[in-house]
């Protein structure tokens, strides 16, 4: 079950007012965006966007019989300017990233985010791919050896990316790479013995940086960001939650540089984490950062 992260002070943070035009541009099973709902009262309107269509049909589902308006769009962040054109919407007053993957991507998606089943290397957002859509198999089985080693050490911060990569050409040598116990297996054979049994997997990173790189995570979260700037009320909010150092030093560049250009004010100085109660009751949680900005 997909337990929403930081919630309370999400909700305190965000201060939603009766009337407001609230947009959860992350809306998975619409954990938040029901507590976001239940402030915004009958008058108020709630947009959950979500790149993978099949969570924003749960979504919907679990938002029936909220007494606010809804409006549902299946985009990548990326889009939020075109996607609030094509609905009419000129400005919203409250925007929520909660970033990274729902627990369904990992639990049931079948789509290769997990490495402890055998699914097909996909990772993509995306509920039904189809032949334009760039998936970790392809990666892993076309890429340049360096350009691996590269994505494997930035996006994953991974100490051991060349060995990595040199691995996976190697087997793909031999036979193409097509599931997420075949990469296990080619990641296991360039680990040393130290790593097999630490406390974190030793495919965490790889499959952290596979990933990633499929959806273009940071690109889209700057451009996301700045869609979101574009159509933020004077006043107005935006609250993200980020999982991993890149996306929060992403979030953190992108907020400093609008209050140093004088257009918005942090709302918390420092970045707000779980209490200990949450972080022992909902594990994924741990990494969590909040951070708040205001248009001013
Ligand atoms: C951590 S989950 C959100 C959970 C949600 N707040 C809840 O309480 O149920 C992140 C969601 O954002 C979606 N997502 C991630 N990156 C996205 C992007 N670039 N554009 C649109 N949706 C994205 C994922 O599909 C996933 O459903």
């Amino acid at each position: 079950m997909h337990v929403p992260v930081l919630l309370q002070s999400t909700i305190e943070l965000l201060q939603v007012k009766k009337g407001d035009k609230v947009m959860d541009v992350t809306l998975g099973l619409a954990g938040h965006a029901r507590e976001l709902a239940k402030q915004l009262g009958k008058t108020g309107l709630l947009i959950g966007l979500d790149a993978d269509a099949s969570l924003l049909a749960k979504a919907k589902e679990n938002l029936r019989g909220v007494s606010c308006e809804t409006i549902f769009i299946n985009t990548n962040f990326r889009n939020i300017k075109l996607a609030l054109d094509e609905v009419g919407v000129a400005e919203v007053d409250k925007v929520l990233f909660d970033l990274g993957l729902n627990s369904e991507h990992f639990d049931s998606s079948g789509r290769g985010f997990t490495f402890q089943k055998d699914e097909p290397l996909l990772m993509t957002l995306i509920a039904n791919p189809n032949e334009n859509t760039l998936t970790a198999r392809e990666i892993v089985n076309t890429w340049a050896e360096e350009s691996l080693a590269d994505i494997i050490y930035g996006y994953g911060e991974e100490r051991l990316s060349r060995r990595i990569a040199r691995a996976i050409v190697e087997a793909r040598q031999k036979k193409p790479i097509e599931t997420t116990l075949d990469l296990v297996e080619v990641i296991k054979g360039a680990m040393p013995t130290g790593r097999l049994h630490g406390k974190t997997h030793f495919a965490t990173k790889t499959f952290q940086a596979l990933r990633i790189t499929v959806n273009d995570e940071i690109g889209a979260l700057k451009e996301g960001l700045a869609g979101a700037w574009q159509k933020l009320s004077h006043g107005g909010r935006v609250a993200a939650i980020s999982f991993h150092s890149l996306e929060a030093r992403t979030v953190k560049n992108f907020f400093k540089e609008k209050v140093a250009s004088g257009e918005g004010r942090l709302i918390n100085k420092k970045a707000i984490g779980p209490s200990r109660e949450e972080e022992l009751a909902n594990p994924r949680s741990r990494s969590a950062q909040l951070r708040v900005i205001e248009k001013i």
